[in-house]
């Protein structure tokens, strides 16, 4: 029986008061924070770095945290990352030179990896990288902005993807991230999608009890 997770993205949050954003969406049901690190270089956005991530662990957030590295390159901030607190650290495999050295520090730093596929970017790179991938995150938007569309082709690449993580018969997540909301999600996970990321669609609402829990409920009429 497959575990179904909530990660909200911290990017739509209120950054004035992100700590106290935080304890409320992990009290909401929230099962995991998604932590969007940008460069304005590998993306056209900029936002927060390893000492935002301390920060959260600091204040006493210990809910898995899911860094998804949008910058380039990748090898040099890994540790930092790792030693702030960081669960799962994924990067697109654009953003680094060598995917496999990468993939094999974020496991030496004691974290889960994975790899972030952009909605143009070919699966292909898994042939040879799959042994050492903890997540597959299937971009359904371009990346550096949180409140776009989501990209329908992208449903076809989960399917692509689930039968690779079948093939490989390894545990891996196979996390959704961009233009996820309450009224598609369901059939995301029907797809076979576990992991959920919505920046939006939670924090642009008052209630994210209200937002999550009807979001649980779609998955579990979707995939019955
Ligand atoms: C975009 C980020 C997403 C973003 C999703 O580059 O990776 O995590 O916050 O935002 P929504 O859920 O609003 O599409
Ligand atoms: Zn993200």
């Amino acid at each position: 029986m497959t575990d179904f997770l909530i990660a909200p993205s911290i990017l739509s949050a209120n950054f004035a008061k992100l700590g106290e954003e935080v304890d409320n969406v992990l009290a909401a049901g929230a099962d995991w924070i998604h932590f969007d690190v940008m460069d304005n270089h590998y993306v056209p956005n900029l936002t927060i770095g390893p000492m935002i991530c301390k920060a959260l662990r600091d204040h006493g957030v210990s809910a898995p945290i899911d860094v998804h590295l949008m910058v380039e390159p990748v090898d040099r901030i890994i540790p930092d990352f790792a030693q702030a607190g960081a669960t799962t650290i994924t990067f697109h495999p654009e953003a680094s030179k060598h995917v496999d050295r990468s993939l094999q520090l974020i496991r030496e730093e004691g974290c889960k990896a994975g790899l972030v596929f952009n909605p143009a970017t070919p699966l292909s790179v898994l042939e040879w990288a799959i042994e050492k991938v903890d997540m597959i995150l299937l971009m359904s938007v371009n990346p550096g902005f949180g409140g776009q569309s989501f990209i329908p082709h992208v449903k076809q690449k989960i399917t692509a993807a689930k039968a690779l993580i079948d093939a490989s018969g390894r545990d891996i997540r196979l996390e959704v991230d961009g233009g996820v909301k309450v009224n598609n999600i369901g059939e995301l996970a029907a797809l076979g999608a576990d992991t959920f990321v919505a920046g939006s669609a939670i924090f642009g609402q008052d209630d994210y009890a209200k937002v999550i829990s009807e979001m649980r409920q779609n998955i579990s009429q979707a995939i019955r």
